[in-house]
C-alpha cells in the first residue's frame, strides 16, 4: 500500500472529490488521505473548466498533501510526473506530457491535474480517462482513453496502486533531495514538446514562439523571436 493511501474513501457519485477532499482537510484530515468517486456531477477543471466525468469512464481522485514551502512550487510539475509515470507503467503506452502537467497519449489528452488549496493542505485532483465514453463534443475530439489506446480493458485499481506509488515516491524524492530529479524526468516525458511551436495569451496579447524548455522553479520558457519569455501560469496552445 502507497504511504500516501493509508485511508482511501470511495464514493460512488460526488459533486467533486476536490470538494470532499478540501472539506475533509479542512476538518484536520491526515496527509495522504485519498478520495474516490466513480462519478462527479460537477467535476472541474483548470482554468474554470469541467472535466466530463461519466458514470465509470474514468478515475477521478484527490489526494489530500500538506506539502512543507520548499515543495509547493514544483507539486504540480511532479504530480505530472507521477500519474505520467504510473499510467505508464500499468499500461506501458507512450505516455507525454504538455506544460504544466496534462498527461497526453498519441497527441490527445488522456488525464489531468488541479491543485487547490494553500496554504495549511493542497488538494490534489486526478482525472484520468479510463475508458471511451459519451464527453461533449469539443472534449471528444481532444480526448483519449486508456482503453482505447490499448484496445482492451484494464483494471480501474491497478492504474490508481501505480499512480499513488509514483505519486508518494516523486513527492517524498521532492521533500528530501530538492526538484532535480522531478525536472529531468519532467524533460523526459515532455521531450516530443520541446522545440514545438505555440500560442499563448501574453497580457491580451496572442503571442507566438517555439518551447525551449522548462526552468529549475517550473516555469516554461519559450523562443519569440529574439526574446526568452518565461511562462508561470495558465497555457499553452500547440499550433
Ligand atoms: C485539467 O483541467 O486538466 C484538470 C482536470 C482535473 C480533474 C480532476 S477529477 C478529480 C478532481 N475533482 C475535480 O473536480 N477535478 C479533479
Amino acid at each position: 500500500m502507497s504511504p500516501l493511501a493509508h485511508r482511501i474513501l470511495w464514493y460512488p457519485q460526488v459533486g467533486s472529490t476536490n470538494d470532499v477532499a478540501g472539506a475533509l482537510a479542512e476538518q484536520g484530515a491526515d496527509e495522504g488521505v485519498v478520495v474516490v468517486a466513480d462519478q462527479q456531477t460537477a467535476g472541474r477543471g483548470r482554468l474554470g473548466r469541467t472535466w466530463a466525468s461519466p458514470p465509470g469512464a474514468g478515475l477521478y481522485v484527490s489526494v489530500v498533501l500538506r506539502p512543507p514551502s520548499h515543495v509547493a512550487p514544483l507539486l504540480t510539475i511532479a504530480a505530472g510526473v507521477a500519474v505520467a509515470d504510473g499510467i505508464a507503467s500499468a499500461t506501458g503506452l507512450d505516455v507525454q506530457l504538455k506544460w504544466p502537467n496534462d498527461v497526453h497519449v498519441s497527441g490527445r489528452k488522456l488525464a489531468g491535474i488541479l491543485a487547490e488549496g494553500a496554504p495549511r493542505y493542497v488538494v490534489l485532483g486526478i482525472g484520468i480517462n479510463v475508458m471511451p465514453a459519451a464527453y461533449p463534443p469539443d472534449v471528444a475530439t481532444r480526448a483519449t482513453s486508456i482503453e482505447s489506446e490499448l484496445g482492451r480493458p484494464i483494471d480501474r485499481g491497478m492504474v490508481l496502486a501505480e499512480v499513488l506509488a509514483a505519486l508518494a515516491s516523486r513527492y517524498r524524492e521532492l521533500s528530501t533531495e530538492g526538484g532535480r530529479g522531478v525536472i529531468d524526468a519532467w524533460r523526459r516525458r515532455a521531450a516530443s514538446t520541446l522545440g514545438r511551436r505555440v500560442e499563448w495569451d501574453g497580457g491580451g496579447e496572442a503571442r507566438l514562439g517555439l518551447i525551449e524548455n522548462i526552468d529549475e522553479d517550473g516555469a516554461l520558457i519559450v523562443r519569440s523571436g529574439s526574446e526568452l519569455v518565461r511562462i508561470r501560469s495558465g497555457e499553452v496552445r500547440w499550433i
